[in-house]
């Protein structure tokens, strides 16, 4: 449930290591077949892992470098809204644990970035592309943290519906993407266990922190029901979203609607516990169905957030650019840095090599 158990040590994760895909590949030959991308198919066909230097429909780079991308982007602005509390958190230990984890997420970016430059793609470009609005970020990180309860509701809410969609991510169709993930797991485990605590100690406070605690919780439930995307089952299924192509390519293993679900599932046995109540009249238990059922997603709230109308996205962008403006410097003194370092080392192996040169020979 929090991530720490995510991959079998059994199964392997690379093609090299199991027979499938060879048997796969034997298959389409001995059918007559040898379509486009036949190895690539074969991977996805074995449920093995697509290398940087595998072949790959242009369709599926761009979907990963699209999602990726997104991904990193949400883990870097994910900063600003925690990030606002360091300063604030009501001790010293909230402090030190604030600092530690809005710093994991600035990890998280630097893999995730990693993974998407794989992909034959430069993390300048990406920035960019954040920057100018070509691409998007998690509508989550919108919202405004009023209150020092915000940071237990985004441990809580945020970082838990992020567990629950980023977990089948470890077993993602692309190598790299999988693998980072699973670090990327292992950390929002305890990211969400911080926001549960926090929520917990403030449950148990005085009624003012109880209220505090509540106030947060209702704010933050929407938006993350939202964090899972559009409806993409039923009738959505039609609705030209991406879910149908990328679980066929294996990089999504469940569609927006089962996460959701299974993360409502498991929050409402949690509020139970910190004696929270949701915000939703039409919570209730579905015996048939085996599931908690839901009342509905304002999907106009999250359009005009996906728009650029949301609470706090100007603050965001505008914060996000003028940091890096602001660390413009540092990226040039390291490029510099860099290349003295590369000259250095070509002229220490031509002073040998011209050495070796004049030597006699034996
Ligand atoms: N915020 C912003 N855009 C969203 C979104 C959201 N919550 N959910 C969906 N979208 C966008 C999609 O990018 C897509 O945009 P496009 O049509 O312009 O390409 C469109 O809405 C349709 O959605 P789909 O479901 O078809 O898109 P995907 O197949 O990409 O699924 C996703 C969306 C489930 C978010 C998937 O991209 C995914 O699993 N991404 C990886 C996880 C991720 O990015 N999480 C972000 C939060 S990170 C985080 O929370 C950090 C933690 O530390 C707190």
């Amino acid at each position: 449930m929090y991530g720490t158990e995510v991959i079998d040590p059994d199964v392997p994760l690379n093609a090299a290591e199991s027979a499938d895909y060879d048997a796969a590949l034997a298959g389409s030959a001995a059918a007559g077949e040898r379509p486009a991308h036949a190895s690539f198919d074969a991977l996805i066909e074995a449920d093995q892992r697509v290398e940087p230097r595998d072949d790959m429909p242009s369709a599926y780079r761009k979907t990963l470098i699209r999602q990726i991308a997104q991904h990193a982007h949400s883990e870097v602005i994910g900063m600003q809204p925690e990030g606002s509390w360091v300063t604030r958190a009501p001790s010293l230990r909230r402090k030190a644990i604030l600092i530690a984890k809005v710093q994991d997420e600035a990890g998280h970016g630097l893999y995730l970035y990693s993974a998407a430059e794989t992909l034959g793609i430069d993390r300048a470009e990406l920035l960019d592309m954040l920057h100018d609005g070509r691409q998007k970020y998690s509508s989550i990180f919108n919202y405004p943290t009023l209150t020092w309860a915000d940071c237990g509701a985004i441990g809580w809410l945020v970082d838990g519906a992020a567990i629950m969609n980023q977990v089948p991510l470890c077993r993602c169709s692309y190598g790299p993407y999988a693998r980072a993930m699973i670090r990327v797991c292992k950390e929002e485990s305890f990211h969400q266990r911080q926001g549960f605590e926090i929520l917990w100690n403030l449950m148990r406070g005085t009624d003012a922190q109880r209220a505090m605690a509540q106030d947060a919780a209702n704010r933050w439930w929407g938006p993350a029901l939202m964090m899972f995307g559009p409806h993409d089952t039923g009738d959505a299924a039609q609705g030209g979203g991406h879910t149908e192509q990328s679980m066929a390519w294996g990089i999504k293993r469940f569609s927006n609607d089962d996460l959701r679900q299974r993360f409502v599932d498991m929050m409402v046995l949690q509020a139970d516990r910190l004696g929270l109540t949701l915000p939703d009249p039409d919570l209730r238990w579905n015996e048939e169905r085996g599931h908690w059922d839901f009342g509905a997603i304002d999907w106009d709230e999250f359009r005009r957030v996906l728009k650029g109308d949301g609470p706090c996205n100007a603050e965001r962008i505008s914060h996000r650019r003028r940091a890096h403006d602001e660390g413009a410097w540092v990226r040039e003194a390291a490029t510099a840095y860099a290349a003295k370092q590369a000259a250095r080392a070509t002229s220490a192996t031509r002073s040998t090599d011209r050495l070796h040169a004049a030597e006699p020979a034996a």
